[in-house]
């Protein structure tokens, strides 16, 4: 399931067929109307992200260990010292990244929710939620003034996977539907994106986001679920003594390194052939296949060590097609990323601190 060989083709790919921001520069008109996403693709990778990591989340942690060391994800983790629900992660991460105040949010709802802080807040999200239930094939989209500023809002239907989702959301006490089927919308998870102008245009095609703003949001995303998952899934579970994680987790049945959880998610969106691409580097790696793979890679790594603020960003030609590449800085975001780094056998570096930057996350995003 870890397809480390995956990063490193796509690296080598680009490494041979790209070239640099220089070659198409001077600004000014040219990479303004290239650079721009629009607000549906911007929406759609950012609910691709949120969806990977809430499926390896709920298939590869909570039901895997559910099944074989019998580790149960409950309401009461705290208390229990068990696992999350998987909407608990989705809930914390989303916190996580609304409180980082980037302009996008994003939360997960419902038109009949457990906790009734999770129901729809306005008329826009209760009709959201009501279409996605009569087209469940794809987001409801719309851009909505507020206060004289234009917003993007989407609501992506969130559906019954698992016989789990159904069978603890019919019995539980709160639950105001007990009759959800697999396959069900069970409810929505919506994202508000921040458009510029002056809200008198309602027409999804005029706007464009930039794609330095998408990789943002995207990367925000990201973030959270590293933070969380590495704080209140991993380090928690293993002061305890509960499980550990291991770069063998499928044979050891325990927690997947927080790195393994990031290359995850991005296989399950290469998969999806929506042409999103991340990974993780260092120039001080574990493996020696996450050291900088080409140029860029060197560059980025070297900047984000520097100025650990903002990310490294270049424009660049892959195959005929317009790309965005950025390299954030990967910080020590929980005590376990610290203590597993300085013990590791085929760690070069021994002196992490916590929130030092530990390496950097690549990520790649087609322009149209
Ligand atoms: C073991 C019980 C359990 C499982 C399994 C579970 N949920 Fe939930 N779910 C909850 C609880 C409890 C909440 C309320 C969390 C909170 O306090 O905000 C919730 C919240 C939600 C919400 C937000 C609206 C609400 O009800 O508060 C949605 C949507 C949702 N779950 C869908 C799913 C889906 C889809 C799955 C399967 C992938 C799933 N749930 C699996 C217990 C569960
Ligand atoms: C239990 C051990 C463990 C924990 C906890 C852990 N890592 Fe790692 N990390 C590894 C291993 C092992 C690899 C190499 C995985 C591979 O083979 O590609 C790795 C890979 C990485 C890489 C890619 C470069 C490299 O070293 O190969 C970065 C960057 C990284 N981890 C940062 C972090 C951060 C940040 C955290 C906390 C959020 C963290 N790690 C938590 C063990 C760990």
């Amino acid at each position: 399931m870890f397809k480390l060989p995956l990063s490193i083709l796509l690296s080598l790919f680009l490494s041979i067929n790209s070239f640099n921001v220089e070659s198409w520069a001077n600004p000014s008109t040219d990479i303004k109307n290239t650079t721009g996403i629009s607000p549906k693709s911007a929406a759609d990778y950012i609910h691709a992200v949120i969806e990977a990591g809430r499926t390896i989340y709920s298939e590869v942690i909570v039901e895997r260990l559910g099944v074989t060391i019998d580790l149960k994800a409950t309401e009461n983790w705290k208390e229990e010292n068990t696992l999350l629900l998987p909407a608990q992660f989705l809930l914390l991460s989303s916190n996580t990244s609304n409180a980082k105040d980037i302009g996008m949010k994003y939360r997960l709802m419902s038109l009949w929710p457990i906790n009734a802080k999770n129901g729809p807040k306005t008329k826009f999200e209760k009709i959201g939620l009501e279409e996605t239930l009569k087209f469940p094939e794809k987001p409801f989209t719309k851009v909505v003034t507020i206060k004289g500023k234009p917003y993007f809002k989407a609501i992506y239907p969130d559906k019954a996977v698992t016989k789990a989702c159904i069978n603890c959301h019919n019995h539980h006490p709160k639950s105001p539907k007990t009759d959800f089927k697999m396959g069900d919308v069970m409810g929505g998870i919506s994202i508000v994106l921040p458009l510029n102008g002056n809200g008198k245009n309602i027409a999804e095609e005029d706007y464009r986001i930039p794609a330095e703003v998408v990789a943002d949001y995207i990367h925000s995303v990201l973030e959270s679920d590293r933070q969380v998952y590495s704080n209140l899934v991993v380090n928690r579970l293993q002061e305890k003594n509960i499980v550990y994680a291991s770069e063998n987790w499928w044979e050891d049945n325990a927690l997947l390194l927080p790195a393994q959880f990031l290359l995850n998610a991005s296989d399950l969106i290469i998969n999806k052939n929506i042409d999103l691409h991340f990974k993780l580097i260092s120039p001080w790696p574990i493996n020696k296949h996450n050291g900088p793979a080409n140029e860029f890679e060197r560059k980025g790594l070297k900047y984000v060590v520097r100025h650990p603020v903002r990310p490294y960003i270049e424009y660049r030609e892959i195959g005929g097609r317009k790309y965005f590449q950025a390299v954030y800085p990967d910080f020590a975001v929980s005590p376990a990323c610290v203590t597993c780094h300085n013990n590791h056998p085929n760690s070069p570096k021994r002196d992490f601190k916590l929130n030092d930057v530990m390496g950097g996350i690549v990520m790649t995003l087609p322009l149209e």
